[in-house]
């Protein structure tokens, strides 16, 4: 079965202040893992105000007590911003807390204000390079044995443990702050057309995660990520795949419509979305899918055209529609957005997802069928 994902970027108005953003997270979280998702994903952002939450891992902290079932992810952690061995550490502490409910989500960054705040360049020219010698030094801090790296953005290392023999040399121990039971799943986030993101996540056998925008770009990010798979001795397997969309289940379609254009997805894509989508030509995906002409598309268009949205026979069939187009994937990541003045819509959605719409989406071929 299709597995249900959230994705938390969180897309509240700036108009909400920080603990009004941060409840909302945690609500989502507690009925997402009681509606049966999966897993869920918390984004990072520093500087936009319509992606408000700096620390995802503060979410996933608090959430985590209040739930049982559901898996969190920081989605991503932006490597090129972070001190690599302090990311380590702490990620490995969280993914210990979790105790096998955590997977790291690691990422570029989008923004070139992100950039910008930590004194790089706005073109984000050093952002690949930065998450690739920061991922080789959180690996080798994880591995817990003496190093010291000073690499082209980076250093790091891991000091000489002294040995105990006695009860009082305990003083002298080091903390284990290596992932819990020794492995710790990892996911990367691709969004360009000729994605190094998709690359990186190949090579290393990592989790491909897309945002949908489009057939073009996600069948081309599948191929960089199953070439750089195979190259390098992994399965390329789709299951592992998650894509990211908007949906929204209610009885009918005119009802979900009407509970999308008229609430937090309409007021997002309308006010925010919809020119930052323009800036990174991601809608032109969307109107090449469907041969329409750019002056035609506005956003009841995409709402009929590009969001899952509609009674969950509606939805069902899109998704199914969807997969025959691209490939399909594993994992339904679905975009959260701001319902709280009126939270029962959402949540409603949430639970029909799992109970009515992922038991019935066709999910693709098995990576050693498919590569007959
Ligand atoms: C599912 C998903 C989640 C993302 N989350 C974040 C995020 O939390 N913060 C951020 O700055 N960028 C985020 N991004 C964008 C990535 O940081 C980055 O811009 C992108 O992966 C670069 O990809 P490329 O190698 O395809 O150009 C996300 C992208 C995707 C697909």
């Amino acid at each position: 079965m299709m597995n249900t994902g959230l994705i938390h970027i969180p897309y509240d108005r700036p108009s909400r202040k920080a603990r009004q953003t941060f409840d909302w997270a945690y609500d989502n979280a507690i009925h997402a893992d009681q509606a049966g998702f999966t897993e869920m994903m918390v984004a990072e952002h520093a500087t936009q105000a319509w992606e408000c939450i700096p620390n995802p891992e503060l979410v996933i902290a608090a959430a985590a007590r209040d739930t049982t079932r559901i898996k969190f992810a920081p989605m991503a952690h932006l490597l090129p911003y972070h001190t690599p061995a302090s990311l380590a550490i702490q990620v490995g502490w969280l993914s210990r807390i979790l105790e096998g409910r955590y997977f790291l989500g690691i990422g570029g960054g989008a923004y070139p204000n992100d950039a910008f705040l930590r004194g790089l360049p706005t073109d984000m020219s050093e952002n690949h390079g930065r998450v690739r010698e920061s991922f080789e030094i959180m690996k080798q801090v994880w591995k817990r044995e003496p190093f010291q790296y000073e690499g082209q953005y980076f250093k790091g290392g891991f000091p000489e443990e002294q040995e105990a023999i006695q009860v009082g040399d305990e003083q002298h121990k080091m903390a284990d702050y290596s992932p819990w039971g020794g492995k710790l799943e990892v996911a990367v986030t691709g969004l360009s057309p000729e994605s190094p993101s998709m690359r990186f996540a190949g090579e290393n056998g990592f989790i491909p995660v897309s945002i949908f925008s489009g057939s073009k770009i996600l069948k081309r990010h599948w191929e960089i990520y199953e070439e750089a798979a195979l190259e390098n001795g992994h399965v390329a397997d789709r299951s592992r795949y998650h894509v990211s969309q908007t949906v929204l289940v209610a009885d009918t379609d005119a009802e979900a419509k009407k509970r999308a254009m008229e609430g937090g997805i309409g007021y997002a894509w309308k006010h925010y979305l919809w020119p930052i989508w323009e800036r990174f030509d991601l809608l032109s995906g969307f109107v090449a899918d469907k041969g329409a002409r750019p002056e035609d598309v506005d956003l009841e268009w995409i709402c009929d055209n590009v969001w899952i949205v509609g009674s969950p026979e509606t939805c069902v069939r899109k998704l199914n529609e969807l997969f025959e187009f691209c490939g399909g994937w594993g994992t339904l990541q679905v975009e959260s957005h701001d319902y709280m003045d009126d939270p029962a819509p959402w949540f409603e959605s949430l639970q029909r997802i799992v109970d009515e719409v992922a038991p019935h989406v066709k999910l693709p071929e098995p990576a050693s069928t498919a590569a007959r």
